[in-house]
């Protein structure tokens, strides 16, 4: 495998040899060079030793986001700067995209693609444009391994009942982060919890489980969610908790308050912020692509929402979404829940007013809604269809074009490991503030659940 008798187009990469004469054989390798290490430059010096003139693909941030890579520490600059310093590669590139590789061999005149055997197999389709090495890896090291050496973050999960809400799932994608055990009040439901997730252990005495984690996800009802997000932060621990963290302004000035002087980050899972899919409509939506924006309207079921949760922890999603598109001038809220026989809402319009703009949301409870966020602009409007919430695809239709744009971002699981990824960012910046959802946003978000509350 690997050898250059291989190749389907062998006479055509001879000729082209032939009509270059006595030029040079131009080499070419991609990786993500994380941490660099002893393998990597193993690689680039048998792809220099194979011709003479030896080009390094080097992954783009948002390329290694896109195919689900979230683990990369070195920022692109360091990444690249540590194949220079190999004085090996005679030219670097940036690999931004799938199916770059065969534009890129193309385009460089590439006699030789070589890639590490881990890969064996996989780009048997471009022996088509050139010779396809797969070289040995070197046994032994890899920026995974060197990634696992380095601190590994505890995270402990806070829980009413055996379901964890993906947490344990979702760290298996990121790296540096573990979740090592389990809080409960009733000891069945930490044990039973503690099993079933296969944690190292469960405790019902809040102080032990605390000194034994440095992330606590605080996943029980608003009753008891603040007492224990107030003693997690006082113990010096980063904190992931359930939307809304309070209903009371005070208690959440309080809360974010204790969070900065004890230097951790306090961060509401509200998973939409975190979503690249979910950025970029707010970017563009606030770049003019469709004009003016007139009207965000969020549709959303309570039962379609992670397994039924109650209204606040519902519309708050909603909430979020209007004031990230809209901001937080929002003049009124009104609401106008109907009840069913026994006075339970089954169904709320909600409006929050801007001084030029609307926000709407349709909520309800054991009824057949359609999930959708649609934002109306002067030019134009975009929409996400289905669970908006926990998305990576949205849509365009702007004034001019007949057509639809989609815009459609890779998105895996239930989207917390974006969530868990920045949290990790944040603690190595050593930040305590937030930087997807800002304290005022969350203070603005408690008064328009307040407001709602007021008027139900
Ligand atoms: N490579 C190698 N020997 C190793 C590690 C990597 O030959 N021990 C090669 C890979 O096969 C690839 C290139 O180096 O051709 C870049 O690999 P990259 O994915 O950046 O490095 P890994 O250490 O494999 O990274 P990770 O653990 O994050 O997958």
């Amino acid at each position: 495998m690997g050898d250059s008798g291989d190749n389907t187009k062998r006479g055509l990469w001879n000729q082209k040899f032939v009509q270059k004469g006595e030029i040079m054989k131009k080499v070419i390798t991609y990786g993500t060079f994380d941490l660099f290490h002893q393998g990597h430059y193993n690689i680039i010096k048998r792809a220099k030793e194979l011709g003479d003139y030896l080009i390094v693909g080097v992954t783009s941030e948002s390329y290694d986001i896109e195919r689900g890579k979230l683990n990369v520490q070195d920022s692109l600059l360091k990444r690249i700067e540590n194949v220079r310093s190999t004085g090996l590669a005679d030219e670097i590139i940036i690999e931004e995209y799938q199916g770059q590789k065969v534009n890129d061999i193309i385009k460089y005149d590439i006699d030789i693609l070589v890639i590490g055997s881990d890969w064996k197999g996989k780009f048997d389709y471009l022996k088509n444009y050139c010779e396809v090495r797969y070289l040995p890896r070197t046994k032994n090291i890899s920026s995974t391994q060197i990634r696992d050496q380095g601190t590994i973050y505890r995270v402990g999960v806070v829980a009413e009942n055996d379901q964890d809400g993906g947490i344990v799932e979702e760290t298996r994608y990121v790296s540096g982060i573990h979740v090592e055990s389990v809080f409960a009040q009733e000891q069945q439901t930490a044990e039973k919890f503690c099993e079933k997730y296969e944690l190292n252990s469960c405790e019902t005495d809040y102080e032990k489980f605390l000194s034994g984690v440095d992330i606590v996800y605080v996943r029980c009802g608003l009753k008891h969610r603040v007492d224990y997000i107030e003693r997690a932060i006082e113990q010096g621990k980063y904190v992931i908790s359930d939307s809304p963290l309070t209903l009371d302004p005070d208690t959440l000035k309080r809360l974010f308050y204790k969070a900065r002087q004890q230097g951790v980050v306090l961060v509401e899972k509200l998973m939409l912020v975190y979503l690249r899919a979910f950025n970029q409509l707010v970017w563009l939506t606030h770049g003019d692509m469709i004009g003016k924006v007139l009207s965000v309207n969020c549709s959303i079921s309570q039962d379609d929402f992670e397994g039924g949760k109650s209204f606040y922890e519902t519309v708050v999603h909603a909430i979020c979404a209007i004031l990230k598109i809209l901001g937080k001038g929002c003049v009124e809220v009104t609401s106008n829940a109907v009840k069913n026989d026994e006075g339970k809402y089954v169904y709320d319009v909600i409006t929050m007013k801007y001084p030029d703009a609307l926000g709407t949301i349709e909520i309800g409870s054991t009824l057949d809604m359609e999930n959708e966020l649609v934002i109306l602009g002067t030019k134009g409007r975009v929409t996400i269809p289905n669970d908006w919430w926990n998305t990576g695809y949205f849509e365009a239709k702007v004034e001019g074009s007949e057509f639809l744009k989609r815009f459609s971002f890779n998105f895996e699981g239930n989207g917390f490991r974006y969530l868990l990824q920045e949290l990790l960012i944040m603690i190595s910046d050593k930040r305590t503030e937030c930087t997807r959802l800002f304290y005022e946003e969350s203070e603005a978000i408690v008064d328009i659940l307040r407001a709602i509350t007021g008027k139900q």
